[in-house]
Order: structure tokens, then sequence, then C-alpha cells
């Protein structure tokens, strides 16, 4: 019989990692993020309106996390604080809807295999840093035991304006700029030319 459904529910992904040091409690469905617990501010933060109505005790992750740090202080020990092997992320930039110029649309940024979880996502429109409109998940886990993030940047397209997303990670031996533009299709009589030029 065929498998009809194949669901993966990651429920309670504690993360803690040395540098910073910086933890991370997320819940995810089907490889999206359910909700993550802001360890600072003690608060469980949904990530879909419609997963609002339920709730989740955030002290549930800041013990979790608790222990994780103790543990991996004594695993830092046990290993001689021999750093973890960095790997090299992988990096696409595409847009959420077919791009119409001075149609609302939203840039994804996609990073994979990142490893250790730490790194920076930020994006350069014409060159210059843009910090409006700009969001990203949590940490998303990986079978491989790396992660993926993705960053989201709502934006206008103009034929006058480029994006870059910038990643920045131990694994990279400078930061990597990955180019976006809205592809503009060529006026028709040029495509003609250009057709018979070809013959
Ligand atoms: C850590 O260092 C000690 C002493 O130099 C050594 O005996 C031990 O094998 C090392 N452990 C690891 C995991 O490298
Ligand atoms: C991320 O940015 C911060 C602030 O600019 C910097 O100190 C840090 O080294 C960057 N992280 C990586 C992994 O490059």
């Amino acid at each position: 019989e065929d498998i009809v459904a194949d669901h993966v529910a990651s429920y309670g992904v504690n993360l803690y990692q040395s540098y910073g040091p910086s933890g991370q409690y997320t819940h995810e469905f089907d490889g999206d993020e359910q909700f993550y617990v802001d360890l600072g501010r003690k608060e469980t933060v949904w990530c879909l309106p419609v997963l609002r109505q339920f709730r989740f005790d955030p002290q549930f992750a800041l013990t979790n996390i608790a222990v994780l740090k103790h543990n991996l202080n004594s695993l830092i020990k046990r290993s001689n604080s021999t750093a973890a092997t960095n790997e090299v992320p992988e990096v696409t930039v595409f847009s959420k809807s077919p791009v119409t110029l001075g149609q609302p649309n939203i840039l994804i940024c996609l990073v994979d295999n990142i490893f250790p979880p730490v790194v920076n996502i930020t994006w350069l429109s014409n060159g210059h840093s843009v910090t409006e409109g700009v969001s990203e998940t949590s940490f998303l886990s990986k079978s491989d035991h790396s992660f993926f993030k993705i960053s989201y940047l709502t934006l206008l397209p103009s034929a006058e304006e480029s994006y870059d997303c910038k990643v920045e990670h131990w694994g990279l031996d400078k930061p990597l700029l990955k180019h976006w533009e809205p592809e503009i299709p060529a006026p028709m009589s040029e495509l003609t030319e250009v057709d018979i030029e070809g013959r």
C-alpha cells in the first residue's frame, strides 16, 4: 500500500551553542516553524496567526535550555575545547511570486547547510544595507544535524533596484553575496532583431 502521508513533527528542538552564547527553542511541523520561545523575554511567539489559539509555557523551554547549557559545558571540557567544524553554507535567492514591476513581492533568501548555527543574513539594495521589511526564521533543523534559515525581504520590484542577500559564516572566507534583480522582459522588437541576426 502506498504511503499517502509522510509528516515530520519536531517538537522541542533545543539548540544551545557556546558562541555568544545563545540558545533557541522551537517546534517544527513539516519543516515549518510553529513557534519559538523568546528566551530573553520568556515569551512563546507563534509564527502563524492560525496557531495563536494554542498555549505553550515558555518556562519549559527555559528549563530545557538551562540543562543543555550545563551539559554543553561538560562536553566542551571533555573535548578539550575542540571547536566544531565549520560547514560551507549554500545560499539561494528567489521571489515568492512571479515578478511584476511595481507589484509588492517578497524575496526569499534560503541559507542551507548551516553549521555551527551562527550566521548573519542581511540584505543590500543597490549595495546599501536594508533593514526595513526584513524578517527571518529561527534555525530550522535538518536530519544531518545542520540547520537552515530563511530571511525575507518585502519589496516593490523596480527596474532601478537590484538586491543582494549577504551571508556571513565562519565556513566562508568572506561574506557571500547572492545577487537578485527583476527579470525585465526584452521589448518585442529587440527580440525579433536578435532572432533575425542569429540566422
Ligand atoms: C584532552 O587532553 C588530555 C590531556 O592532554 C588527554 O589525555 C585527552 O585524551 C584529551 N581528550 C581529547 C578528547 O582530546
Ligand atoms: C555577525 O555580525 C557581527 C556584528 O557585525 C560580527 O561581530 C560577527 O562576527 C558576525 N558573525 C559572523 C559569523 O561573521
